[in-house]
């Protein structure tokens, strides 16, 4: 499905009723990153999957980008859905940094959230100069090269040799990024604020998903966030790495089940 929302066409995917959960992927993905939740969670809410602007079948519009922009597209496409109801919000690691200025922006269409595979800090100097390295390959190499360089971090150390056809299935998410959409989100991973002080004004219900094998992102950081934010759970999540969604889904969307009952 298609719609307008803040002057370009974003994609998104829609199943089931009831509370409103609505998905963000990370980088360099799209909203295929969620089928598993679209079939296993529709019956208990209403999923809503976007591909961000620049990802998958959204309109590949030119940077800047910015985590705010990101969570403004997000609120218009729910105005654009005519969602008045609360809503809860998970976003997958550059998801999770949009889910911080969406709840900065957006709080009050809020009924809990779901950081995933994520982290609250800024990027340090050397990630920094990684984000400038990356965006030199891809200007100099293309799309392509940038999912080379990601595929063989994004899931677990052992999933590769096991499911090859999982391998392929990240791949070919991996693929149907844009090039502004690499570019626009490396600029705006560079540049995205410190969330760390928005951990302890969150006041709603709030779940954190880690894979025990996430090779991007240390489980530390997932600790860190169950620190900052009053009253929430973290769950790690067995034989999962960064794509924990896809990897373990069963045991995923058990935890998002058991969330939304509560
Ligand atoms: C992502 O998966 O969205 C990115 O790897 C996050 C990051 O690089 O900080």
């Amino acid at each position: 499905m298609q719609l307008t929302v803040n002057g370009f066409s974003m994609a998104y995917s829609d199943a089931g009723q009831g509370t409103p959960l609505l998905l963000v992927h990370g980088f360099p993905l799209n909203g295929r990153l969620w089928h598993p939740q679209l079939d296993g969670l529709s019956d208990v809410a209403r999923v809503i999957a976007p591909d961000l602007r620049g990802h998958g079948d959204s309109q590949a519009v030119p940077g800047p980008y910015s985590m705010d922009l990101f969570a403004d597209d997000l609120n218009v496409l729910l105005d654009a859905l005519g969602i008045q109801e609360k809503i809860i919000l998970c976003g997958l690691s550059m998801g999770g940094y949009v889910v911080f200025a969406f709840y900065r922006k957006y709080a009050h269409r809020l009924h809990g959230l779901i950081l995933t595979a994520t982290r609250a800090g800024a990027d340090t100097s050397a990630g920094k100069a990684g984000r400038d390295k990356m965006m030199v390959l891809a200007r100099e190499k293309g799309v392509a090269a940038i999912s080379e360089s990601m595929l063989p971090k994004l899931l677990a150390p052992q999933t590769y040799p096991a499911r090859p056809d999982l391998v392929e299935q990240v791949r070919a998410i991996t693929l149907g990024v844009s090039l502004e959409g690499v570019l626009g989100d490396l600029a705006a991973l560079k540049e995205r604020p410190d969330s760390t002080s928005t951990l302890a004004q969150i006041d709603v219900p709030t779940l954190i998903l880690h894979g025990a094998d996430d090779q991007i992102i240390p489980l530390s950081e997932a600790e860190a966030m169950r620190a900052g934010i009053h009253g929430s759970k973290l769950v790690v999540v067995p034989q999962a790495g960064h794509l924990l969604g896809l990897e373990n889904a069963n045991l995923f969307n058990q935890a998002v089940r058991h969330s939304l009952k509560e």
